[in-house]
């Protein structure tokens, strides 16, 4: 009888052992198995804090199909908010395009557009397959997006913000401010670039990726442009490329400025040369690598990056007001003129790196940019070591027209450091890739992470902390939009002046 009850027991432990070794096997073999979503997307919405009535976005558009992903910044102290097409096959990547919002900061948007591009792109016949491309569109949530990121006003300061998802103050990331939540995280929107950038040079995750597009537009777009002047980008096996669409301004490298194009005297604004416009006090205004090279270094730095501006050609908006991105021209599409005429004028001339595409009948207007002929290019097709090049579009030349006439130099003004300064290659690896903190044995490839599987008790607590700092990829419920009462105060500002610089 006992010895009967014991093999019942044993056939029972040894039925159960297998069955959950299955439940296991099976999880791991397919990660994208839908866990808990990371947040319910009710709490996501706070109404309360719409009645603050401060622009801030509080709650996340979702798009059926797409799902949350998380960069790890700093080994998973920190991670960077992103939508990413839900089920991407991370090993049949080839081209990564990271693209960034204006001062909107409405990644769903710049999701939709930027895959509207990626289709127009596929149609192109330029050999583009869309499960070869993966779009990742971030969000640096500003401090007045309490709700589309996790945050719990009933917490004491300081605890608040309940994940450790990316917060700036403001515009901070603009130009490589530290982020301001979670508290303890204290990290330059530069670094953060520095780990994007990391993050898809790893060829554990990404083994065939072969080109990383950094692309934005507006405020993104000043945002890129300063990082790559400044940044300490990771040297990477992979083709990295910027995409710079109609920024309201350049960081120039000298205190010369143009007179044409509308711009104003660098005499009406006394610190037109100030980081984030110019390079004066750039150590003492940016919280990233110190000190900043001298000003022959980083356009040495400057000419090899790969960057491709791109103007509409009815931009005429004047974007950013202050006066020193007055004193570069009075509208985006003249600032970029002006700038064009800058480069030129340097020592070597318009880099080779660089290009610079015209693109007619578009306005303001990030859609329409990305899924021009020019976009589509830049965007999903240029890879130089391969053969697909393009040369600049300029329908009325580099200037579009104008012949841009310099300021002369003034050493007022002036920040150069003594000349003869050693050439010192500032770039540093900052690989930070952790080992997944919740994984359940996935390395990622997939894209499912470990944050998705059912089998591991971190990430189906649903815990925003657990998850989040998993720092891989966990699927948000593929609804359909959500349309809140909120969303119309937001859609409101959006149409003013979140989509502005
Ligand atoms: C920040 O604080 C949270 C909550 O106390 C903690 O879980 C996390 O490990 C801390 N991170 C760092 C980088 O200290
Ligand atoms: C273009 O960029 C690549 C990668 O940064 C660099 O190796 C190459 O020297 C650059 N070419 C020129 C002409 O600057
Ligand atoms: C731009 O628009 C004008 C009229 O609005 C049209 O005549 C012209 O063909 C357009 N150009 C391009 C390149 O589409
Ligand atoms: C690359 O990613 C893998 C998997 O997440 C990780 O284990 C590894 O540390 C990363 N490598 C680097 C250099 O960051
Ligand atoms: C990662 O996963 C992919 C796809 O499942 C597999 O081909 C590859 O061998 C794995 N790499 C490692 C290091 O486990
Ligand atoms: C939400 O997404 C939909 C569909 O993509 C879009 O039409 C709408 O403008 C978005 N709402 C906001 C407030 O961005």
């Amino acid at each position: 009888m006992a010895v009967a009850s014991l093999a019942r027991s044993a056939i029972l432990v040894a039925t159960l052992l297998l069955f959950s070794s299955y439940v296991v096997a099976r999880a791991m073999a397919s990660p994208r198995t839908l866990g808990a979503p990371r947040f319910e997307v009710q709490r996501r919405h706070t109404p309360q804090l719409d009645a603050r009535g401060d622009g801030g976005w509080s709650f996340v558009n979702y798009t059926d199909g797409a799902e949350e992903a998380l960069i790890p910044v700093r080994n998973g102290d920190g991670a960077l908010y992103h939508w990413l097409k839900a089920d991407t096959d991370f090993s049949k990547l080839k081209r990564i395009v990271w693209v960034c919002h204006g001062k909107g900061r409405d990644p769903w948007n710049y999701y939709n557009h930027m895959h509207a591009a990626l289709d127009a792109a596929v149609q192109s016949n330029q050999g583009v397959n869309e499960d070869e491309v993966g779009i990742w569109s971030v969000s640096f949530w500003n401090q007045k997006d309490t709700g589309a990121f996790p945050w719990d006003d009933s917490k004491p300061d300081g605890q608040k913000a309940t994940s450790n998802i990316l917060v700036w103050e403001e515009n901070g990331w603009e130009d490589g401010q530290k982020s301001i939540y979670p508290s303890n995280v204290s990290v330059s929107s530069f670094e953060v670039l520095d780990n994007v950038v990391a993050y898809f040079a790893n060829r554990t995750l990404f083994p065939n990726v072969d080109t990383i597009v950094m692309a934005s537009h507006s405020m993104g777009a000043q945002m890129l442009q300063r990082y790559a002047v400044l940044g300490n980008i990771p040297e990477t096996e992979q083709e990295l490329h910027f995409y710079v669409g109609n920024p309201g301004a350049y960081m120039y490298l000298d205190e010369r400025r143009p007179t044409t194009g509308g711009a104003k005297p660098p005499s009406s604004c006394q610190d037109y040369n100030d980081y984030h416009y110019g390079i004066n006090n750039v150590d003492a205004n940016l919280p990233y690598g110190q000190p900043t090279p001298n000003e022959d270094m980083l356009w040495a730095r400057y000419q090899q990056r790969r960057v491709h501006y791109a103007l509409g050609m009815a931009d005429d908006g004047p974007g950013d007001t202050h006066c020193q991105a007055q004193v570069q021209g009075d509208s985006h599409r003249t600032r970029g003129a002006n700038f064009a005429g800058y480069l030129e004028q340097l020592p070597g001339g318009y880099p080779k790196n660089h290009t610079l595409d015209y693109v007619p009948n578009v306005t303001h207007d990030d859609a329409a940019m990305f899924a021009s002929s020019e976009g589509i290019f830049r965007l999903f097709v240029e890879n130089d070591a391969q053969g697909r090049t393009r040369p600049s579009s300029l329908p009325n030349g580099l200037t579009n027209g104008v012949n841009p006439t310099f300021t002369a130099p003034d050493p007022a003004n002036a920040d150069r450091m003594p000349s003869g300064t050693a050439y010192q290659d500032t770039t540093v690896k900052v690989l930070t890739q952790p080992a997944s903190k919740a994984s359940s044995g996935s390395n990622g490839s997939s894209g499912g992470g470990g944050g998705g599987s059912p089998s591991s008790p971190a990430s189906s607590s649903g815990s925003p902390r657990n998850a989040a700092s998993s720092a891989v990829l966990v699927k948000a419920p593929a609804i359909p939009v959500l349309v809140f009462v909120g969303s119309a105060v937001a859609c409101a500002l959006a149409s003013s002046s979140l989509y502005s610089n």
